[in-house]
């Protein structure tokens, strides 16, 4: 067996949530990452027959049995996953039940999964609708983002539209758009429920007042994207209190999808 402190998953892990808590996304126990694995790239680094213990999940996840999944533990500090990810990370499978997980590695010190596993298994299963390719579902509270949540119409065309006129990027990052849910109470399959629903149609959701979940077939992918709406969301905060003179225009939004040839949401745009 290979050892798996080295796996190329674990390091990914380790590295994306240092990056994210330095970025202060992520404060205290904020946010949480599942990202699905190939079993045989699992299978060089755990005996796929030791279960270590069964966590019931509280919900029926029947198009994922079988799946493996690396997910950080509910509680944990992002901060603390690159100096000891064998208690702050926990390598699970779907069981045959649909509503079961089985541990294969990790959460060390007796812990689990993560409090908004319904929104992130909810999320890859309506993701994995769309796109079979995608791996990664990432939650976090990026400070503008969220600050932008206080001030801004709760919408998602409304919402897009704001983020795509800040940056030129926007458009050419998420032509599909931003979707917003309002505020609800999280970690609950409700939450993960409106959540997936949204999934089916953005790869980007605004949790209101709360953060934002990506959706992505790998870890840059998914990074970007948040790092995106982040960037325009941390433009608008800065000049929104000032007299706007200037702003990317319709037109220029269609101008800059025809060039980049992206599928966009042509009715968000007048
Ligand atoms: P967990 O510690 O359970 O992952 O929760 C963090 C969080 O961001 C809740 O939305
Ligand atoms: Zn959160």
């Amino acid at each position: 067996m290979k050892d798996i402190f080295k796996s190329p998953f674990v390091e990914e892990m380790k590295k994306t949530t240092a990056n994210m808590y330095r970025l202060g996304w992520d404060e205290r126990n904020g946010g949480n990452i599942s990202y699905m694995l190939n079993e045989a790239e699992v299978a060089e680094y755990l005996d796929l027959n030791n279960v270590i213990r069964t966590i019931p999940t509280g919900f029926k996840a029947d198009a994922l049995i079988g799946k493996i999944f690396i997910v950080t533990g509910t509680g944990k500090y992002f901060k603390n996953v690159e100096v000891d990810p064998e208690s702050n990370l926990g390598i699970i499978r779907i069981a045959k039940d649909g509503t079961t997980a089985e541990l294969l590695w990790g959460y060390s010190d007796g812990g689990r999964f993560t409090s908004e596993l319904p929104a992130h298994l909810m999320s890859h299963m309506a993701r994995l609708g769309v796109n079979p390719e995608n791996r990664v579902v990432m939650h976090c509270h990026p400070t503008y983002t969220l600050a932008m949540n206080y001030s801004h119409k709760l919408d998602d065309r409304e919402f897009t539209r704001s983020l795509w006129k800040t940056c030129t990027e926007c458009m050419v990052v998420f032509p599909d758009g931003v979707g917003v849910l309002p505020w609800m109470l999280c970690g609950n399959n409700e939450i993960g429920e409106a959540t997936a629903e949204k999934m089916k149609e953005y790869r980007l959701v605004i949790w209101g007042l709360h953060g934002i979940y990506g959706a992505g077939k790998d870890m840059d992918e998914t990074f970007g994207l948040i790092e995106t709406v982040e960037k325009a969301a941390q433009l608008y905060m800065i000049s929104a209190h000032l007299p706007r003179i200037n702003t990317i225009t319709d037109d220029q939004l269609r101008v800059i999808a025809e060039a980049f040839k992206v599928d966009y949401r042509k009715d968000f745009l007048d």
